[in-house]
């Protein structure tokens, strides 16, 4: 009986198989207009000889359409996608495909509500598509001419009689909203060239002496240039070319920035790589991005090495040790057979030298970040003066490198015996502070005793010597425990107030400060531990404190003043907002951006901005940037439910992005105004009408374009602050960003709700 049951049942799904199966082929040999396929339906257009087909695919939760391989001899998990709608777009899970009336395919966003891509077509009279046999997807007129194909219009692929010419590029799939930093182009001179950015070619084809007109794989797999008159003048091929067993080949750029040739094996069941452009895959620029150096492991494998790091750890310090430079001087490590090269920018200086003077010049340079020595007859000394670089090592490299990195912290300012005993205790503080959390309770009490230490030492010099205060090095961490008296004293009874809560204070030394009133009656041990690590936080755009009050029921902390307060009074204020000049906007904008990345991702402990507005942001006399209430969100806060994730400040810095460039009062609704203008192609009416003088449309797009990425209403589109920075330096390129459909408004706590769903789901 069960059986019977389960044979039924099982012959049941067969010819549902089949049934969907031939409903695929009925549906593939033409496509009429007002069909679609969609995530929901699951459904394919499928090649005549099902070699192709065209559906949806899931990628990291979302979901792609594109051409996979479909043949049957091919399992599921080895049809390769050969081409994507929209290269690196990902669409939501009730999205769909179609070829509408007017003879437009498009692809259509759930998760946006809008139209994602489009052929752009609704005007070439097409009347039907197909997907032909050799995987291209055509849209076809009355006359039965192609008037789009998929082959013009690639992604990272390319298929057998796909030409490829100087209008083109590959670029491989990017799962950031950066693209890939690799491509494929045809250069002017008609070769191909790898290019990492626009700038660094690392492999061209060959020096054919005629110029190539197009590229072609042809189907017994060799990759040619082709001229004008047809003729083949260049041209590679893999150990199986010709071999008639194989059906199936593909030329692929993949994500590690090498061109590939491969083809199936029926034997293995696999794709094989049969040829590559570069040969060592550590020769492909900035293989290792700014994460180190690449080395072969012991399966000969490429894999990426970390100097100061434990194996697999990787940030923007494993080759430059410090974004600031070390206070307490730097040694130069050695690494035998390594070669290092600048990223940002690429070109080193050379210097013809030996390793000796090699290393002296890199040790007097306080910008040297790294040396590599070569001796290939003349010997070469090339120094970077740049954190952002990368490298590669193996035993038969000749190269030398020197890497520059801090010593260890010690009390070495030459000073008075009795301030050196308290620089040393200073700098035991600043070790827990660091390792914050993980010090516990313990560095805690330790920090709160020998601030109370410092405190009562301080205390008996300022009675000695009225004067003596400046001898507080302003990059111990110390933080100066004040009496409620006291800072009632160096605010004259809190008589210039300067913001909200907020009040000018001028210490002993006559060193200006800004005294901020939290006004809360947070817990003493709580609001110290909070104390010691905002004080060991340093960034030259971050507000220093220097200090704080916890006396009873008050709290308060005293910063560092900034002459010309905040930016949002500057950019109201008539005549600041005219010195603040599109160069001082743009400036000041990477300094923000610099100081929130260095929040994000340079203290041992994780920190977030939690209130990044202009108002918060201060300007010094020359105008430099001096973020402010950094880490109170996060060590200070109550409440849980406040937004505390770095995404939550990329929106917020996004938002400000909007309004130093405008100028708009109001942030939020100048945000979706500025999306529209720019739509529309009218960037320059953002910008400010006060500003004088020029401003360049090049940073303008820039800074539009990450303006918007940020403001994305789906925290997981949004580009870390890294990459933010490096977008503003203009060492990295931004795509065109989608739009922000639900808005910039400003945070809703079903908003953060969202993204700590998408984090664990
Ligand atoms: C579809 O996506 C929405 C949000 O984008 C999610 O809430 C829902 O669970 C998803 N449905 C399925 C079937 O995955
Ligand atoms: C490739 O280019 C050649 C020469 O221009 C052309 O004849 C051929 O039709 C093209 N193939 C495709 C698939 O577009
Ligand atoms: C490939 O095979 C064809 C026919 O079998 C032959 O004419 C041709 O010379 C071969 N090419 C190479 C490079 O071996």
């Amino acid at each position: 009986m069960l059986r019977q049951a389960k044979l039924i049942f099982s012959t049941a799904v067969q010819l549902c198989v089949s049934l969907t199966l031939l409903l695929n082929f009925v549906v593939s040999s033409e496509i009429q207009l007002g069909s679609k396929i969609s995530v929901e339906d699951n459904n394919f257009w499928v090649s005549s000889n099902g070699d192709f087909a065209i559906g949806f695919f899931s990628y990291f939760n979302l979901y792609k359409v594109g051409i996979h391989f479909n043949s049957s001899s091919i399992p599921i998990d080895k049809q390769t996608v050969v081409w994507v709608a929209g290269a690196d777009l990902k669409v939501g899970n009730k999205s769909y495909f179609q070829l509408d009336e007017s003879g437009e395919l498009f692809l259509f966003d759930s998760d946006t509500g809008i139209t994602a891509w489009t052929s752009k077509t609704s005007n070439a009279s097409v009347v039907s598509a197909l997907l032909r046999d050799d995987g291209n997807f055509v849209l076809l007129n009355k006359q039965k001419i192609t008037v789009w194909q998929s082959f013009d219009n690639p992604s990272d692929t390319l298929l057998p009689g796909q030409n490829f010419s100087a209008s083109r590029v590959l670029r491989p799939p990017s799962n950031s909203p950066v693209s890939s930093y690799y491509s494929l182009y045809m250069g002017d001179s008609g070769q191909l060239q790898l290019r990492w950015e626009t700038s660094i070619i690392y492999w061209t084809s060959g020096n054919p002496s005629q110029s190539a007109h197009r590229a072609i794989l042809s189907a017994d797999g060799t990759l040619q240039l082709i001229d004008q008159t047809s003729k083949s003048i260049w041209s590679i091929f893999g150990d199986d070319h010709n071999d008639s067993n194989v059906h199936f080949r593909f030329l692929r750029l993949d994500a590690d920035g090498n061109l590939r040739l491969y083809s199936w094996q029926n034997a293995s069941s696999s794709w094989r790589s049969v040829w590559q452009a570069v040969n060592n895959q550590c020769d492909v620029f900035a293989t290792c991005g700014v994460h180190g150096i690449c080395v072969f492991n012991e399966s000969g494998l490429p894999v990426c090495k970390c100097p100061y790091m434990p194996a697999g750890e990787f940030n923007s310090k494993c080759l430059a040790s410090s974004d600031e430079n070390c206070d307490s001087g730097s040694s130069l490590i050695l690494y035998e057979h390594t070669f290092l090269y600048g990223i940002y920018p690429p070109n080193d200086t050379i210097v013809h030298t030996n390793l000796q003077e090699c290393k002296t010049l890199c040790e007097k340079d306080p910008r040297c970040t790294a040396v590599t020595f070569i001796n290939n007859g003349t010997p070469q000394c090339r120094i970077k003066n740049t954190r952002y670089m990368s490298g590669k090592s193996d035993p038969s490299l000749g190269s030398i490198s020197l890497i520059k990195t801090c010593s260890d912290p010690v009390a070495v300012l030459p000073q008075s015996p009795e301030s050196k005993l308290i620089q040393k205790s200073l700098r035991k503080i600043c070790i827990p502070c660091l390792i914050g959390v993980a010090a516990g309770t313990f560095g805690i009490i330790l920090v709160i005793q020998l601030c109370a230490g410092f405190y009562f030492l301080r205390r008996r010099k300022y009675i000695r010597k009225k004067t003596d205060f400046s001898n507080v090095d302003p990059n111990t961490g110390g933080c100066i425990m004040l009496s409620y008296a006291e800072i009632t004293e160096l605010t004259e009874n809190f008589k210039l107030k300067i913001g909200p809560k907020v009040f000018k204070g001028v210490l002993p030394d006559k060193r200006p400060v800004a005294i901020k009133d939290l006004a809360t009656s947070i817990e003493e041990r709580k609001f110290r531990s909070a104390v010691s690590k905002i004080a060991s936080i340093f960034h030259k755009n971050l507000l220093k404190l220097d200090g704080y009050c916890c006396d009873s029921s008050n709290r308060l902390l005293v910063y560092e003043f900034a002459k010309n307060g905040s930016l949002g009074d500057c950019l109201e204020d008539p005549k600041m907002c005219k010195r603040l000049t599109w160069r001082r906007r743009i400036s000041i904008c990477l300094a923000v951006a610099r100081a929130i990345y260095y929040l994000h991702t340079g203290c041992r402990v994780y920190v977030s901005h939690g209130n990044l507005k202009c108002e918060n942001v201060l300007l010094d006399d020359n105008f430099e940037v001096k973020v402010s209430e950094f880490g109170l969100q996060t060590f200070l806060s109550e409440e849980s439910d406040t937004e505390q994730t770095a995404e939550a400040d990329v929106r917020d810095f996004g938002k400000m992005l909007v309004k130093i460039m405008s100028g708009s009062q109001n942030a939020d609704d100048a945000c979706e105004w500025a999306y529209e203008k720019w739509l529309a192609d009218q960037s320059y009416e953002i910008v400010d009408s006060r500003l004088e003088g020029s401003v360049s449309s090049d940073e303008l797009q820039r800074a539009l374009r990450i303006a918007f990425w940020c403001l994305q209403a789906d925290a997981r589109m949004r580009p870390s602050m890294g990459e933010v920075v490096k977008v503003l330096e203009g060492t990295l390129s931004v795509d065109i960003p989608p739009p922000l459909f639900s808005h910039c408004h400003s945070r809703t706590s079903s908003e953060g709700k969202l993204e700590s769903n998408a984090e664990s789901g």
